[in-house]
């Protein structure tokens, strides 16, 4: 969504600018500024676009130090110059840069800026003009008028606001969305993803929600809104930043499919011990063997790993397990059994939705675990418990190693549930072997990336919509590559259980329209062979992807057998694969899909 980079104490057009720069990957259609060299000058740049089309705004002597930055993903008010941030005040004494949402932002504009010119369509500029109000006529510092503001606010924010009359300071605040504080030597860096200025800094502090701030050079004050100053120890962010680098790959998103193989080499080395069995903390396994019913909240990709991760809690565990939207759930409660306990999956770890049902979790004192690729994130932080999906930073907006990271880990996890709980036993379901067949069926299917390409280059691309069919474990998966599809090609596609498509949504196959089935469950694989023809009669172009012991000589594609219940880490790859290539063919922006944001952190 959003990014936020703001520095006081050196070079700030070069380190926001390049702070910003790593975060395109979140995805934003505008961008701004604010430059202020401590002698009296300041500068003030806003774009549509990217952030190369920001920097050519700026002449090369228009540099700072201070700073704030903003990549916009428009909310309130079209990508436009006057809706991008920073915005600013009537008087152009304050400047504030924002990621989340106001929901009263029409209420105290009307209560209290009736009088004020306004130049934007933002939620942003009604806070930045009460600060700009409070501040003039309470006589109030920037500081408390910032904070009087606050108390009026409804909603989620990360706030970088700059006072041009004390310019050596940012004051910051947060509220449900994400921001942190780098430490440097004598400077201070703040921003909303620790990735964006690894470079400068590997020192961070995470700010709490209902926290405030003021950063010099050298100094830093937290305090609640309460005025309670917050005292909280630095740690050390030990991610190589290569590791989110593209490296030699043309986008990020092949980069990541080829990384899952290594990725399940190393959860197998991580969460497994020398005999191959589950090594999770005994703390979490106890008490969630304590449960009479699992629930799992997620959104998108997530949501699709939920799904094939209550086939394995429930097969593994035999506990029931449902499985909802958190953008759902939030609002519409689910009736809970009477031993609850509350899984979220998240790879960014902030996604807004699903921290709604956790707050409520929290207050109904029902326990929870976080499964993240983040683990200083906000679910990871405020859940009983959290484990790491240990993936490394994913930067494409499509998730793809983060899902298969998801799946093993839940598959781990309810192992180790299982043997607590006798339903398992450490001979049955051997982790250790299906984990390196998924890796290795992986590597056939990335080595096979051609054919691939192809199937996507004379199938899909001349299409405008495609259908994905499975059933058994395979729906979830035909849900997840149709998401995959749609969100990074355009192409309008549907996930089906296969057998619905002809309780009405068949009548849309036409002549060439793509059909892609899944066939990795034996025990359907014969009628998914039937519901095959029932397209193809209707002029369905089809593609088949069908593991090796199901497979027959016209298939398309084949995949290593794997035992069932982990066929999702292998059959969900050439369908990331077909995603990427009728992207990349289309010309499109792989990485960065229109309208989409990495990390959803607004309702
Ligand atoms: O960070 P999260 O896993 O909570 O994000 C959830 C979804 O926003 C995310 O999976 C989204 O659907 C991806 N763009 C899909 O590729």
């Amino acid at each position: 969504m959003c990014g936020i980079v703001g520095i006081v104490g050196k070079s700030a057009r070069e380190v926001i600018l390049s702070g910003l720069t790593n975060l395109e990957y979140r995805g934003y259609d505008s961008a701004g500024i604010y430059l202020n060299d401590l002698a009296g000058k300041e500068y003030l740049a806003k774009a549509t676009g990217k952030i190369h089309q920001l920097e050519a705004k700026l002449t090369p002597d228009q540099q700072g130090l201070v700073g704030i930055g903003h990549t916009r993903w428009a909310t309130h008010g079209e990508p436009s110059v006057n809706n991008a941030h920073p915005q600013f005040d009537e008087t152009k004494r304050f400047y504030l840069v924002h990621n989340g949402v106001i929901e009263n932002y029409q209420e105290l504009r009307s209560q209290y800026l009736s009088e004020a010119a306004m130049v934007s369509d933002t939620d942003t500029e009604v806070v930045v003009q009460l600060v700009s109000k409070f501040a003039r006529e309470a006589n109030l510092s920037a500081f408390a008028a910032l904070k009087k503001t606050l108390k009026l606010l409804k909603g989620s924010y990360a706030f970088l606001l700059i006072d041009n009359t004390k310019p050596d300071h940012i004051y910051l605040a947060k509220n449900k969305s994400p921001l942190l504080l780098g430490i440097g030597d004598n400077f201070n860096i703040i921003a909303s993803d620790a990735l964006s200025v690894l470079d400068q800094t590997k020192t961070f502090i995470d700010l709490h929600d209902g926290e405030v701030g003021d950063i010099t050079n050298d100094s830093y004050y937290l305090e609640t809104l309460a005025g309670k100053p917050v005292i909280r120890k630095p740690y050390q962010l030990e991610i190589d930043p290569n590791a989110a680098s593209k490296g030699t790959y043309d986008f990020y998103m092949m980069k990541e499919i080829c990384e899952q193989p290594a990725v399940l080499r190393h959860l197998t080395q991580y969460y497994l011990d020398k005999s191959g069995e589950p090594r999770i903390d005994d703390e979490i396994v106890k008490t969630m063997a304590q449960a009479d019913r699992f629930y799992i909240f997620a959104a998108g990709t997530s949501y699709h790993a939920g799904l094939v991760g209550k086939i394995l809690l429930e097969h593994l565990t035999g506990i029931p397990t449902d499985v909802g939207y958190a953008s759902e759930a939030g609002y519409h409660f689910p009736l809970l059994s009477r031993k609850p306990f509350f899984i979220f999956l998240s790879q960014s770890g902030e996604t807004a939705d699903s921290r709604v049902v956790l707050q409520e979790a929290i207050k109904r004192k029902i326990p929870s675990l976080t499964l993240t690729n983040v683990m200083e994130s906000t679910l990871a932080r405020e859940a009983n418990y959290a484990i790491s999906l240990e993936a490394g930073p994913e930067i494409a907006v499509a998730s793809t190693k983060a899902y298969t990271a998801q799946i093993a880990v839940m598959a781990i996890l309810a192992k180790a549930i299982g043997k607590q709980l006798k339903t398992v036993t450490a001979k049955q379901f051997n982790l250790k072997t299906n984990l390196a067949l998924a890796a290795e069926g992986i590597e056939q299917l990335i080595a096979n990336q051609a054919k691939i390409k192809q199937l996507a280059k004379t199938k899909l691309i001349s299409s405008r919509n495609a259908f994905y069919l499975g059933r058994g474990i395979d729906y979830p998966v035909a849900l997840e590559a149709a998401l995959k599809l749609k969100e990074v090609s355009y192409i309008q596609t549907e996930g089906f259980a296969a057998a619905e498509l002809k309780h009405g949504t068949i009548s849309l196959i036409e002549n060439d329209t793509p059909v892609i089935a899944l066939i990795n469950d034996p025990v359907t694989a014969g009628l998914m062979r039937g519901n095959i023809q029932e397209v193809v009669a209707r002029g369905a172009q089809v593609i088949t992807i069908a593991s090796q012991d199901l497979a027959q000589a016209q298939d398309d594609l084949v995949l290593a057998n794997i035992d069932y219940y982990l066929s999702p880490l292998i059959s969900v790859v050439p369908t990331q694969l077909l995603a990427y290539y009728a992207a990349k063919e289309k010309g499109l922006n792989v990485d960065q899909p229109r309208n989409l944001a990495k990390s959803v952190t607004v309702e």
